[in-house]
């Protein structure tokens, strides 16, 4: 099957989400050849749900005794998404880099990111214990933030996508990676069946209490912070780091760009960074289509936050 796509004319159905011609064939490099290892960490999302904060907050957690000074710590003069790298679109997109890229010199902890959903990852994610972190984000602002992102980035490859007929398609699934509540879905239930193979974040919960959620995360990744840590600021420190007033205003993702053939300015991961921005978009009866869809998709599994606040 194929439908109108949004960041190209067309998506496609693949292993039952929508994907780019282009996607599809980095999927199918991945799952060909990526082989987890033990302690490598993978950040997985549905696109504009918090993905760059959580990627620079376990980047900034895992290498804290690397980088012990805020000072000349890599998250100032590098973009998140350069520093946990997602397979799909730089490490198996072979468009734009022609071969597969050399993992073995990256330093391990390995940290990656992927949009892909849980049931299209390379078997060797599964079979190894390596660890996943999911985050997801009330859809209604991940919708809203896509279409603006979408819009900002795209002007001189696709006409802008009018509100309403973006609404549509996204009712139907059709987005990249979507529909997106079975992404959803999928990471949720493979985290009630694994607890300690996949963690299962909020961005909502990270806004209300940062400093519970960079514990949480340590500790499901098996580095924990030490009371001497604690002590003397070190996860306040990451916290400040990686916050959106931070890196928004940061030179790399003010003028930074990322990508080859396509770039796409580092500031447009930057936009509001608020909860309830939906309300200045989308009208009651949008509001009541989608809750509705989504109840029904989610069927009450995946807790309510998801459907507003
Ligand atoms: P808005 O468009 O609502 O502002 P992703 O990183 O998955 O692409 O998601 C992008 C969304 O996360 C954007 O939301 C962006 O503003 C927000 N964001 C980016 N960096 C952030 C940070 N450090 N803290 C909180 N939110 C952040």
């Amino acid at each position: 099957p194929k439908e109108k796509g949004w960041l190209t004319p067309y998506l496609y159905l693949y292993q039952s989400f929508w994907y780019s011609p282009t996607e599809i064939q980095a999927i199918n490099n991945f799952q060909n050849h990526f082989q987890a290892k033990d302690n490598d960490v993978i950040i997985a999302s549905v696109p504009k749900s918090g993905t760059t904060w959580l990627k620079a907050l376990t980047y900034a957690i895992v290498n804290r005794q690397h980088f012990p000074s805020p000072e000349n710590h890599p998250l100032l003069n590098y973009n998140s998404h350069e520093l946990v790298p997602p397979f799909e679109l730089v490490i198996y997109d072979d468009i734009y880099h022609g071969k597969i890229h050399d993992l073995s010199n990256m330093t391990e902890p390995r940290l990656f990111g992927t949009h892909i959903p849980f049931t299209s990852l390379a078997k060797s994610i599964e079979e190894t214990n390596c660890k996943i972190i999911y985050i997801c984000r009330n859809l209604f602002d991940t919708f809203i933030s896509t279409w603006i992102f979408v819009n900002k980035i795209m002007p001189e490859i696709l006409p802008t996508l009018p509100l309403e007929e973006a609404f549509e398609r996204y009712c139907k699934g059709v987005i990249g990676y979507g529909p997106s509540w079975n992404h959803i879905l999928g990471y949720w239930k493979e985290s009630v069946a694994r607890p300690s193979k996949v963690l299962f974040l909020k961005y909502e919960d990270l806004k209300e209490d940062i400093n519970f959620n960079v514990k949480k995360i340590a500790e499901f990744l098996d580095f924990p912070f030490t009371k001497e840590e604690e002590n003397d600021g070190v996860i306040e420190n990451i916290i400040k780091l990686c916050s959106f007033e931070k890196m928004k205003e940061l030179k790399v993702n003010k003028y930074g760009t990322m990508g080859e053939g396509r770039i796409v300015e580092n500031r447009y991961f930057f936009r509001k960074a608020e909860i309830g921005d939906w309300v200045n978009y989308l009208s009651p009866a949008m509001v009541e289509k989608l809750s509705k869809i989504i109840e029904e998709k989610l069927s009450g599994s995946v807790p309510s936050r998801l459907l507003t606040s």
